[in-house]
């Protein structure tokens, strides 16, 4: 059966959203199965359903947004038992960090098997109209997303 994916991300401006979908890319190449989803719908069947959950927020005061904790906290003990994490986080320099440590915080205690990866992109303030990612950043974010697809096929192994 096809391993299958899901990324969630908690987005205010779009960037974070954008991010998501580039690295959706990178896991279809890595022939993995990808669902994309704003983390505000995100239904435990979904999460049920996958083998990688991969979930990014945008930075707001070096915080995740509110939607990714609420999202955990509704969350079954055991539901990510068996599966494998992978984190990323958009900032405008700085706090990006932080927001990665939190996801991480979060997928542990809900006793995820694996979360080693993660990814932090750079975009939005402090110019306006918004910046979005940059072409090498959405580069990065399709490598990111093959990375998540050969660790989970070195897993297997
Ligand atoms: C209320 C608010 C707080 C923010 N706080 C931070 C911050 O602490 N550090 C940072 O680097 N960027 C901060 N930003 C910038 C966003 O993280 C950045 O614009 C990001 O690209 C937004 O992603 P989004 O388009 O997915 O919402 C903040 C933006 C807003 C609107």
């Amino acid at each position: 059966m096809k391993v299958k994916s899901l990324i969630l991300y908690a987005s205010w401006t779009g960037n974070t959203k954008i991010v998501a979908e580039n690295i959706a890319k990178g896991l279809k190449k890595g022939k993995i199965g990808v669902e994309v989803k704003n983390i505000k719908r995100a239904e435990l069947k979904d999460v049920e359903s996958s083998d990688i959950l991969v979930i990014g927020s945008a930075t707001h005061i070096e915080k995740a947004l509110s939607s990714v904790k609420s999202f955990f906290e509704k969350l079954p003990e055991d539901a990510l038992k068996n599966k494998i994490g992978a984190s990323f986080a958009v900032h405008g320099g700085r706090g990006g960090e932080k927001v990665i440590k939190e996801i991480k915080r979060y997928f542990i205690e809900k006793g995820v098997k694996s979360v080693k990866l993660s990814l932090i992109i750079t975009a939005g303030v402090p110019f306006l109209p918004i910046r979005r990612p940059k072409e090498i950043d959405l580069k990065k974010c399709e490598d990111f997303g093959e990375k998540i697809a050969k660790q989970k096929k070195s897993a297997r192994r």
